[in-house]
């Protein structure tokens, strides 16, 4: 084995223990690198562990590299980077293998490539996505996690929180080229910040989906990540194209509980709730909106359901899978099945009533293929950034591959790369800060920035509304700065300072946006420009 660890040197911080850290983590670590992951919850809890369609992988003989790039390009309307596109496609192959060989258990099928069976979700023309059943997130979560706890070169820290990069700036030294030194992480257990120097650090924090009041996303989704990143003067890309996932499970007792599209890949329809008493689903609606019908890309059957809840005034429509059959759907859909039925819905007997939710970040921190952001020493890989695979709107199961291939490529940048002698960095200081006084302001700011997004920079946009979120935002981040200034934080008020600074990012690339492209749909600009870029947000670094 290649020694690139020698004693003594600070090791590679990677922040996020989801697919996209442990792959960065499990890489470094075969190579000989000790890595620390942070994980700011338990380290079960994150996307990757609810993912339930599956991953893409070009392996079927009726598939080709090509046939996956078009389908990335339909989706992403114009605005995919064709070359992040085929790369990608170009490593799936070999990024299943990679899964399966850290044991992930993908559903089987002896006729099929690599003896895998392969579904079908909205937008691929053809079957290409591996799975395992539907809880694909899980079985590689739990593989990974199990490789990762028995690697001496990890070491995880769970219930450890990112605060903030350690960058040129704290060290207040002028460096020609600025760097990034590591982090300051908050001990959540012991409420305490400590500094944690790295040869490098990998930003893998995922998503943002919680800044909606609606998503399927769980609660480490607030963009820790992405406004670290932009705390530290990195680019932050096409924060506009916030997914809403078509089919979230409409129930009060379970809020982000999602349908996943592969159940619509294998032949389920929505309805209208125009149907008789005692049986409300009704018409079929799709076929009328799209001729692709269920199988559109996602932000088209997200607008449909938003447009047909409007026009019928309801509050979901029904996804109906009852003619798949019990059978089938108890062996390929066990999880929504059994969630479905503790909650009285017997989905082979009954339609599941359904509405869209917020699901996937679009945008992020800018980086090239290897996960390089902005900053020398500084990667990100995941949901937390801008590839350009994704352009204006993902495609289905493209997130999972993304995380395997970028991560990849992230762990060999950083072995290949300079290992800069880190200064000594100065401790986190609390000296000027006392306990909160009332943590309920923290939950008021949380409930209303939430609310106000997804009422304000929803599936459907105006340039007045957004500019009226925009209005809020600000007034709730002096809020929000000067609690962080004057409080000694907790999760709850780290999480709040970075879900509202992400919310900027979102409504400021949403006004910078004259036209409707993919998941950016405004009343004020309904056409599609011909000619279209990626937004593309910069500023300089200020004190955090
Ligand atoms: P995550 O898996 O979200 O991991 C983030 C990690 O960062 C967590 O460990 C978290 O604790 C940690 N973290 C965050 N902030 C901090 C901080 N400040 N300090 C320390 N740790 C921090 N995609 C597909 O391709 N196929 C699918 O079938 C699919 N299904 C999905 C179903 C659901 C319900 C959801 C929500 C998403 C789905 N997606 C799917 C999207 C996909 O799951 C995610 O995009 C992907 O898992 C993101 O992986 P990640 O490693 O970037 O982030
Ligand atoms: C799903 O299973 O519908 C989610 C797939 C994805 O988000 O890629």
């Amino acid at each position: 084995m290649q020694q690139v660890d020698p004693a003594g040197a600070p090791p590679v911080v990677v922040v996020g223990a989801g697919l996209a850290g442990l792959t960065v983590a499990l890489h470094l670590a075969s190579l000989g690198q000790r890595v620390t992951v942070l994980a700011k919850r338990s380290l079960g809890e994150g996307a990757t562990a609810w993912a339930q369609g599956g991953i893409v992988g070009v392996l079927g003989t009726d598939d080709s590299v090509e046939s996956h790039v078009r389908d990335t390009q339909d989706a992403g309307a114009g605005l995919v980077d064709e070359q992040a596109a085929r790369f990608i496609a170009e490593h799936s192959a070999e990024a299943i293998e990679w899964l399966v060989a850290q044991g992930v258990p993908f559903s089987p099928d002896p006729t099929g490539p690599l003896g895998l069976h392969l579904t079908r979700e909205g937008g691929h023309a053809v079957r290409r996505i591996a799975h395992a059943a539907d809880a694909t997130g899980k079985a590689i979560h739990e593989a990974l996690l199990t490789q990762a706890k028995a690697n001496p070169n990890v070491t995880l820290l769970e219930r450890w929180m990112a605060v903030d990069l350690i960058t040129s700036r704290h060290l207040k030294r002028e460096d020609p080229s600025p760097h990034c030194y590591g982090v300051y992480a908050l001990d959540i257990d012991q409420q305490r910040v400590e500094t944690l120097p790295a040869r490098a650090v990998v930003l893998a924090t995922g998503g943002v989906g919680k800044v909606y009041r609606y998503t399927t996303n769980p609660d480490t989704a607030t963009g820790d990540g992405i406004a670290m990143a932009w705390r530290a003067g990195c680019r932050v890309a096409n924060m506009e194209f916030i997914q809403f996932h078509p089919t979230c499970l409409y129930h009060p007792q379970e809020r982000s509980f999602l349908i996943t599209e592969a159940l619509r890949g294998e032949g389920a329809v929505l309805k209208l709730p125009n149907g008789q008493p005692g049986a409300p689903w009704g018409t079929r609606f799709m076929p009328a909106h799209d001729e692709r019908a269920e199988l559109a890309p996602r932000d088209i059957v997200a607008r449909a359901i938003d447009f047909e809840m409007k026009k019928h005034g309801v509050d979901h429509v029904w996804l109906d899978a009852t003619h798949l059959g019990e059978a089938f759907l108890k062996e390929h859909f066990p999880t929504i099945h059994a969630r479905c039925l503790s909650l009285g819905i017997d989905i082979a007997r009954q339609p599941i009533p359904v509405v869209p939710a917020a699901h996937y970040t679009c945008g992020g921190v800018a980086t090239d293929l290897s996960g390089r952001a902005d900053l020398a020493g500084l990667y990100a890989v995941g949901e937390a950034t801008y590839t350009g695979l994704h352009g204006a709107n993902r495609l289905a199961s493209n997130s999972l591959l993304e995380c395997v291939v970028i991560g990849r490529t992230c762990a060999e940048a950083i072995l290949a790369g300079t290992s800069v002698a880190t200064p000594p960095v100065p401790a986190w200081d609390e000296s000027l800060v006392e306990s909160a006084d009332e943590q309920v302001v923290i939950s008021h700011n949380w409930d209303e920035l939430r609310l106000l997004m997804w009422n304000y920079v929803g599936i459907v946009r105006t340039t007045k509304r957004l500019e009226r979120a925009l209005h809020r935002i600000k007034l709730l981040r002096t809020e929000i700065d000067d609690y962080y200034a004057n409080f000694r934080v907790t999760r709850d008020l780290l999480e709040l300072r970075n879900l509202v600074g992400c919310a900027e990012l979102i409504v400021r690339s949403a006004l910078k946006r004259h036209e409707s492209r993919g998941l950016h749909f405004s009343r004020d600009f309904p056409h599609t420009l011909p000619v279209s870029f990626p937004t593309v947000l910069t500023r300089r670094a200020r004190s955090a």
